[in-house]
């Protein structure tokens, strides 16, 4: 079992999105461990991505994710960080597969909609940082329906 983080980005939020997108992974069947509305400041997005801060885009990344709020989400089930990314699609819109939500939601290389952790290290950080407190443990009685027998 995995758990991921999934950030709304603020573009999904001003195309009011949220749900339809959010709707997609509770579709798959991965089940909901922690949800909040945020606003990121600039420290967290050094936070965040910490990775990207020596880029060239990174300046412009920081300025559209601090621009509105975001929802980050805690997303659980098997191979969830792998599932995630595959319904994302790749990085740009123009780029990103149909049936994925870049591919079917966004047409810029600057306004993809959502961010997911691409590994388990950056899972585990990034949950660190947007849900401190924990995450809710809970059973969705669909998961006699939704996993693979253990
Ligand atoms: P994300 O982190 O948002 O889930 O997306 P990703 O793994 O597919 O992309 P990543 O390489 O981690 O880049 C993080 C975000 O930075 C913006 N970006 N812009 N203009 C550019 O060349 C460029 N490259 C990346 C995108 O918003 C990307 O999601
Ligand atoms: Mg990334």
């Amino acid at each position: 079992m995995e758990t991921t983080l999934l950030l709304l980005k603020p573009d999904t939020l001003h195309r009011a999105l949220s749900g339809r997108i959010l709707a997609r992974f509770e579709d798959k069947g991965l089940q909901i461990v922690g949800l909040r509305m945020l606003r990121m400041d600039a420290e967290l997005a050094a936070q965040h991505y910490a990775d990207h801060t020596e880029k060239p885009f990174y300046d412009g990344l920081v300025k559209f994710m601090t621009s509105s709020p975001i929802v980050a989400v805690a997303l659980r089930g098997p191979q969830a960080i792998e599932i995630v990314r595959k319904l994302m699609g790749s990085t740009f819109g123009p780029d990103a597969e149909p049936g994925s939500i870049r591919g079917d939601f966004s047409c810029t290389k600057t306004y993809n909609l959502v961010h997911g952790s691409d590994s388990t290290a950056s899972a585990e950080r990034e949950l660190g940082i947007f849900f401190p407190n924990g995450l809710e443990e809970w059973e969705p009685t669909a998961a006699r329906w939704t996993q693979d027998e253990k």
